[in-house]
């Protein structure tokens, strides 16, 4: 099937919070090279985008920051798009769930599916908070998880075990809020019967779409062997899109019934305000248009099975042809979470790194969770951006458009005889453009990248080994080739990498006076005319520092800490025991005369104590690793004087000496209060 054009989507993230490293790399990295692509092949392709402002999040988000639903979803709306705007996501339309056009056509929508019977309706048991007067969805009731006992796990899921649950599992379930005790009441719904879809869809997706990728195919395959179950698309809650039904009142379209369709929505918007754009129409509901939805994997079920099964019920819509999801980033070995504020938010990333997009876009890429889950670290980061960016793409264009100053005054001289070196790199140049496309088509955007860095390679390879610096001596002649051809194959950088690094890409063109540029033009050896006067070349690339990595990787462990503060709980305390148990214990009072490391040991200090006895104790503790042994000299410990003597490291500890071990696992040793005298007791 060839297509006239494609229309591309990338999920509509929630306006609960700002966008993260984990939502460039799963999504709007990749969607943004593809459309970049296509638009450098001159193919007709709209790239959509918005923001989800319907659904549980955004409410959760209000109660905790005290201000109406209307406000966050302004407030974050507003954030990511700039962030994503910032970052070069070249969007044709970044809207929203709530405006007027969406809310009339995810209305009408559900009212035409309504009217010719596409739903059943049925009434449920659902949790019900009688002092709020409201219905919970899942992810607003919490209880004990019936796996793991924790104490917190959501209706849907454990956090703690990552268990999938229904609320009816947990045990004690009650309002997230509020803390109310739950009880079960009546509530009538509309279900999409899925059911009723199982035929289509195994055929659609298992046969005709073998294509996918094997995490979307493998995803969609486990639920389609489960059996597909009607699933509600209402929900009873006072934010949303109201059920245009009668006796409906209170109920709104489920988040995930009119997101997808905001898709539709904000091409809408998009052609209404843009007529040489076309009908609406044509960019989802003409055979001939390509459909693709870029998505994380959390959202696979919805955009292969779930939105493909309304589009169908609705009767005029085209299917998805591809929905190339990714896998989860994570970060610095820890899972991503907005909840617990441990990400890297676009918008300090802007400020702390300013003008650094392409080399987060360029690390994002590198190592795109494109087939199983990644890990962002800084330190890779950092290595990438100065061993990659800055060493070979940055280093091969700055040496050449260097030279062209020095031997011709920037202008780019002319190309003469070629030689069999030059002809076997210009044939490489050739070659390279083939795999870009076909790894572009596969959407393998990490391995397209690496196709586009080895260009920067051969430059570099093809620079170093013609050592123009030398022959210049001997043969000036010669050396104009090898500037042209150099010049020549920065020009063809500069197209390569524009779907992955636009703003760097722009500031080389500008560079090298670049104006018109297609994809057709990389392989070619005459786009830079002879006698073409280049500015002052800049550097393209700069080193990251490492006081910027220590920065960010210490901002990561702080929240660590925080969030590990935050949700400590004491332990248990023991089994009671007997008051003349606890009297067998003599704690004392020590005076530290002298403390020092116990060589061999990283663990251990060694004390010798005053403890009232006239002679000196030694006792040995293992917390070498939270004090300087010359602090603790001439302060008061606390420690067992009876504990039976111990051999450590060759030496014999007589007693031992009481230290608080603190929620990260920090020991702090016990002391009094008051001056006491060594050897006191203490009960
Ligand atoms: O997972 C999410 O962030 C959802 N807001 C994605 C919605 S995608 C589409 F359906 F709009
Ligand atoms: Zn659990």
């Amino acid at each position: 099937m060839t297509f006239k054009r494609t229309t591309v989507t990338s999920a509509l993230p929630y306006a609960n919070g700002p966008v993260h490293i984990g939502h460039l790399a799963g999504v709007y990295v990749p969607a943004d090279i593809y459309v970049r692509y296509l638009r450098l092949k001159k193919r007709e392709v709209l790239f959509i985008g918005g923001s989800d402002e319907h659904g549980v999040p955004v409410t959760i988000r209000a109660r905790k920051e005290g201000i109406s639903v209307q406000q966050v979803v302004d407030r974050y709306h507003e954030l990511i798009r700039r962030s994503f705007e910032e970052f070069g996501i070249s969007f044709d339309i970044y809207s929203r769930t709530t405006s007027e056009t969406h809310h009339k056509l995810a209305s009408d929508f559900f009212r035409k599916l309504y009217d010719e019977g596409k739903f059943v309706e049925q009434v449920t048991e659902q949790f019900y908070d009688e002092q709020t007067g409201h219905f919970l969805t899942d992810r607003n009731i919490r209880g004990e998880c019936p796996r793991c006992h924790a104490p917190e796990a959501y209706g849907d899921q454990c956090e703690k075990c990552g268990a999938t649950l229904s609320p009816e599992e947990l045990i004690n379930p009650r309002n997230a809020e509020t803390g109310n005790p739950l009880v079960k009441r009546a509530t009538k719904h509309w279900y999409l019967p899925l059911d009723r879809d199982q035929e289509w869809l195994e055929k659609w997706i298992l046969q005709d779409h073998k294509e996918w990728r094997s995490n979307v195919y493998g995803q969609c395959k486990s639920w389609l062997d489960g059996g597909l179950k009607p699933r509600a698309v209402t929900r009873d809650l006072d934010w949303g899109i109201p059920v245009p039904v009668e006796g409906a009142e209170g109920k709104v379209l489920y988040v995930w019934f009119d997101a997808p369709i905001g898709y539709i929505s904000n091409t809408k918007e998009l052609c209404d305000r843009n007529p040489g754009l076309g009908p609406w129409e044509k960019w989802w509901k003409d055979p001939e248009t390509r459909l693709v939805h870029f998505i994380g994997k959390d959202n696979i079920v919805f955009h292969c099975i779930v939105f493909p099964a309304m589009l169908k019920a609705h009767g005029e819509y085209i299917l998805p042809d591809n929905v190339p999801a990714n896998e989860f980033l994570n970060l610095e070995g820890n899972k991503i979470s907005t909840s617990k504020n441990y990400a890297v938010w676009l918008n300090e990333y802007l400020e702390e790194m300013p003008g650094r997009q392409d080399e987060l876009r360029y690390v994002l890429t590198a190592n795109a969770p494109e087939t199983k889950d990644n890990d962002f670290t800084w330190h890779d980061y950092q290595a990438r951006c100065n061993n990659e960016l800055v060493a070979v793409y940055g280093n091969f264009v700055n040496r050449a458009l260097q030279l062209t100053q020095k031997y011709y005054e920037g202008r780019v001289p002319a190309c003469g005889a070629l030689t069999d070196f030059d002809r076997e790199t210009i044939a490489e140049f050739t070659s390279v453009k083939e795999r870009l496309e076909s790894l572009l088509e596969a959407f393998k955007f990490r391995e397209a990248q690496k196709e586009a860095m080895n260009l920067a390679r051969i430059g570099n390879k093809y620079l170093a080994d013609s050592e123009p610096w030398k022959v210049i001596k001997t043969d000036p002649e010669r050396v104009k080739t090898v500037i042209n051809i150099s010049l020549q194959i920065t020009a063809n950088l500069a197209i390569a990498f524009e779907p992955f690094l636009p703003f760097s890409s722009k500031r080389l063109r500008e560079m090298i006076a670049m104006n018109d540029f297609s994809w057709e033009q990389i392989g070619r050896m005459d786009l830079m005319s002879e006698g073409t006067q280049l500015p002052k070349p800049e550097l393209l690339f700069t080193k990251v520092e490492d006081s910027d990595i220590e920065f960010q990787t210490n901002k990561l462990e702080e929240t660590l800490k925080a969030n590990a503060a935050a949700e400590w709980k004491a332990p248990e305390v023991k089994p009671v025991i007997p008051f003349e148990d606890f009297e067998k214990l003599d704690i004392r009072v020590g005076l530290v005369k002298t403390c020092e490391k116990v060589k061999k040991s990283k663990k251990l200090l060694k004390f010798t104590l005053d403890d009232g006895s006239g002679k000196d104790r030694t006792i040995l503790s293992g917390i070498a690793g939270w004090y300087e042994p010359e602090d603790l000299v001439g302060k008061r410990v606390l420690f067992i004087a009876n504990l039976a003597p111990r051999q450590m490291m060759g030496e014999t500890s007589e007693g031992m000496i009481l230290s608080a071990v603190n929620y990260d696992g920090n020991l702090s040793v016990t002391t009094t209060l008051g001056d006491v005298k060594g050897g006191s007791q203490v009960g």
